[in-house]
């Protein structure tokens, strides 16, 4: 595609072409946005993203609900609900209830399994030019090892392991809060992943955040992702119940946005392996943050329920962004703000 800037700034293209002795500046600005060579693409390890916005997972089901609203070969990668070996229904409803900023979730990792999965979902997901990632949770190492085993040799492009959700009693988090039992669970699973690109979502509710992702480093993860959900809960001052049928969930949206902002920035700073930043990414602008503080690629969740479109709009956000700040490619945003100095530099 030849033309990429909204027609809303055709008018300023017009007058720095009809004004060309202006300066190199505005010209080197201005020529990447419209003639489209930015370069959106990063590399979360062997996988190269065509940008780097992906969807966040449970909240974009298994992509084909939302394929009305969004073109899946749009985005920078699809990261599917959660899979278990056998389906999974769920906790019972009251599930989700909105709060200040965010909502509150039980879902209980309720999912079709992985036969289910790799019979109807992924055949789905193939039709598309775009990687698919796909997140799982085990109740025991060699579930998780399984699970790994059989996605890889199916040919998924990204495996995230949730050993991070607050909503489960057995599953996951106690592998994301247990330093010995994460190496353990991240080395067994790389041993098994030969193609796939091998991701671990951490867990926010530890003390350091630097050591469990170093761990998942050291353990041989490609990249890591954060951060899930935060637990939390809300009563019905009416009836004097909980809102939620498991009374506590997870807590996502704009709420736990500073959180996971400076949790990605503290991840940075401790390791090298490429960081996933999401947690209450709604536009572009917060995608930017996350990305200046170090996340190589974002995830959009709860932006999905509240716009459809979210995705979208915050791809072509972030490229009229590097056009307005004349950047050529968005890998200069990464881990920006480490480097303000020459960030401003080159922005001024
Ligand atoms: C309804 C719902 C379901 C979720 N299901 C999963 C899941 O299956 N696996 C997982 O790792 N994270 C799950 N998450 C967590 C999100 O992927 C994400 O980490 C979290 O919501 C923070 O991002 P957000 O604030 O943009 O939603 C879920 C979140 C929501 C709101």
């Amino acid at each position: 595609m030849l033309w990429c800037g909204t027609p809303r700034l055709l008018p300023l293209y017009i007058w720095v072409f009809s004004h060309w002795n202006i300066g190199k500046r505005i010209r080197s600005r201005a020529i990447p946005y419209l003639f489209s060579i930015m370069d959106l693409t990063v590399n979360i390890g062997h996988l190269k993203l065509k940008n780097p916005v992906m969807t966040a997972s449970g909240t974009f089901g298994y992509g084909e609900e939302y394929s009305e609203f969004v073109d899946l070969n749009r985005l920078g990668a699809v990261v599917v609900k959660g899979i278990s070996l056998e389906p999974r229904e769920g906790n019972p409803p009251p599930r989700i209830c909105e709060t200040p900023c965010g909502m509150l979730n039980t879902i209980g990792l309720q999912n079709v399994g992985l036969k289910r999965f790799l019979k109807e979902k992924l055949p789905y997901l193939r039709r598309f030019d775009t990687p698919v990632i796909v997140n799982i949770l085990g109740n025991t190492v060699r579930e998780y090892v399984r699970l790994s085993e059989a996605l890889d040799n199916a040919g998924v492009d990204g495996i995230e392991l949730n050993v991070s959700c607050p909503n489960v009693k057995k599953a996951g988090m106690i592998f994301g809060t247990d330093k010995k039992t994460l190496a353990m669970l991240v080395s067994k699973v790389r041993q098994s992943v030969k193609r796939a690109v091998l991701i671990t979502k951490l867990s926010p509710s530890v003390s350091s955040i630097q050591e469990f992702s170093k761990i998942a480093e050291d353990s041989g993860s490609d990249a890591v992702s954060l951060i899930n959900t935060i637990s939390g809960m809300a009563i019905d001052i009416e009836t004097g119940k909980p809102k939620l049928s498991n009374i506590t969930g997870g807590l996502s949206g704009p709420a736990i946005k500073p959180i996971a902002v400076r949790m990605v920035w503290e991840t940075y700073n401790a390791v090298k392996i490429p960081i996933i930043g999401m947690g209450g990414i709604m536009s572009a602008e917060d995608a930017i943050e996350f990305m200046l503080a170090g996340a190589t690629a974002v995830a959009v969740g709860t932006a999905n329920f509240a716009n459809p479109e979210a995705t979208v709009a915050i791809i072509s956000g972030i490229e009229e962004y590097l056009g307005k700040k004349g950047m050529r490619g968005v890998k200069e945003i990464i881990g920006g703000l480490n480097n303000a100095q020459s960030y401003n530099n080159l922005n001024n």
